[in-house]
């Protein structure tokens, strides 16, 4: 259907009750920005808390040039998904968690942060309000992306004077450009995404930067991704630059523990939750290099990725493919059941999901 609504459209528009879709191709999203109608923005002062966010139309923000996310990268994201159920309804997947990620994060770069509530309650305000991008059942969902950032300026390294916590929204499909067929990942052994006691746990912005280098180069030779391992040893796996990693051997499934330079995916804890309901064990311990070229199965997790398989390994020359390079049995019932979830295709007996 094509929308009624313009760009343009009036601020009361977002209380309409007859949204429409808008007027995209919804049968080709990849995970390209696509710009919408609204963000949500709310502010505080340092040592404040935040109160009276709001509504506005979508578009560029003003920033002093010496805001502290600017200079000294003073600034974190979360990445959270809404799905479009049969019924036009909306489900959103444990925001809960993003929100107290953030307060996690917040803590170690010296933040403030919006409570478990605030959070919520503007997630679903920015995606109500947005809705007609939320794509039709089966065709994507509409990723959901706080960020919160120190905006108030600063010259000497300090925490900034003032917050700035903001929600943009964008409709999207695959992550990679493979869609769903399997990713080929090379493990990186001289550049590393975090180190013991730096901020590889939390979701700062710097963490994302410095994978570009090793990725864009991964890139240029025709691998999908890089893996990363720890900085000390380099031999256990750590994680892919935008996602977790799971290996699969028999009936057991492991995957790097969170130990502070590991990201703690919600897609990788609801992962865990859902492959012991399916019968297999899981651990969360130091893999190794050797175990994962060992492996029936690997496959990577993240919002953005949700559960992508992964069909070969690079490590120092040697490619190893896993199966006949396609999904694996494995991945595929537990993308399977993770994503009948998040549409509500069947029952959340975790209760993980939130209508609107
Ligand atoms: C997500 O999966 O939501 C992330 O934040 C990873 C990002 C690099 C797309």
């Amino acid at each position: 259907a094509v929308s009624p609504f313009k760009r343009g459209a009036a601020f009361s528009d977002i209380h309409s009750e007859t949204f429409e879709l808008a007027d995209i191709d919804w049968d080709n999203l990849g995970f390209a920005y696509v710009p919408t109608d609204y963000m949500y923005t709310m502010k505080c002062t340092k040592g404040g808390n935040f109160s009276k966010g709001e509504l506005q139309r979508y578009g560029n923000i003003e920033l002093n040039p010496s805001a502290g996310v600017l200079n000294y990268g003073q600034g974190l994201f979360e990445g959270l998904k809404a799905y479009r159920k049969e019924d036009g309804n909306l489900l959103l997947f444990r925001p809960e968690e993003n929100a107290m990620r953030m307060i996690m994060g917040a803590e170690r770069m010296c933040m403030p942060s919006p409570t478990i509530d605030q959070f919520v309650d503007a997630v679903k305000a920015t995606v109500l309000a947005n809705k007609r991008w939320v794509p039709p059942p089966g065709k994507g969902s509409l990723y959901i992306r706080p960020l919160l950032m120190g905006s108030g300026a600063v010259l000497g390294l300090a925490p900034a004077p003032e917050y700035t916590f903001l929600i943009y929204v964008s409709p999207v499909g695959n992550y990679f450009k493979e869609g769903v067929a399997p990713i080929h990942l090379i493990v990186e052994h001289e550049l590393h995404r975090a180190t013991p006691g730096g901020t590889g746990g939390v979701k700062t912005i710097g963490n994302y930067a410095a994978v570009l280098k090793a990725q864009s180069a991964a890139k240029a030779r025709g691998f999908s991704d890089v893996l990363y391992l720890d900085c000390v040893h380099k031999k256990y796996l750590e994680e892919v630059s935008s996602c977790n990693i799971f290996v699969v051997k028999g009936n057991s499934i492991s995957t790097p523990a969170i130990k502070g330079t590991i990201l703690p995916g919600i897609t990788r804890k609801s992962i865990i939750d859902v492959a012991r309901s399916q019968g297999f064990q899981v651990e969360e311990r130091l893999v190794t290099v050797d175990e994962l070229l060992d492996a029936d199965e690997v496959f990577c997790t993240g919002t953005a990725v949700v559960v992508s398989p992964v069909g070969s390994i690079t490590y120092k020359g040697k490619r190893v493919p896993y199966g006949k390079e396609g999904f694996g049995a494995v991945s595929q019932q537990l993308y399977s059941v993770l994503t009948k979830l998040q549409m509500g295709l069947i029952e959340d007996k975790m209760n993980w999901t939130v209508e609107l």
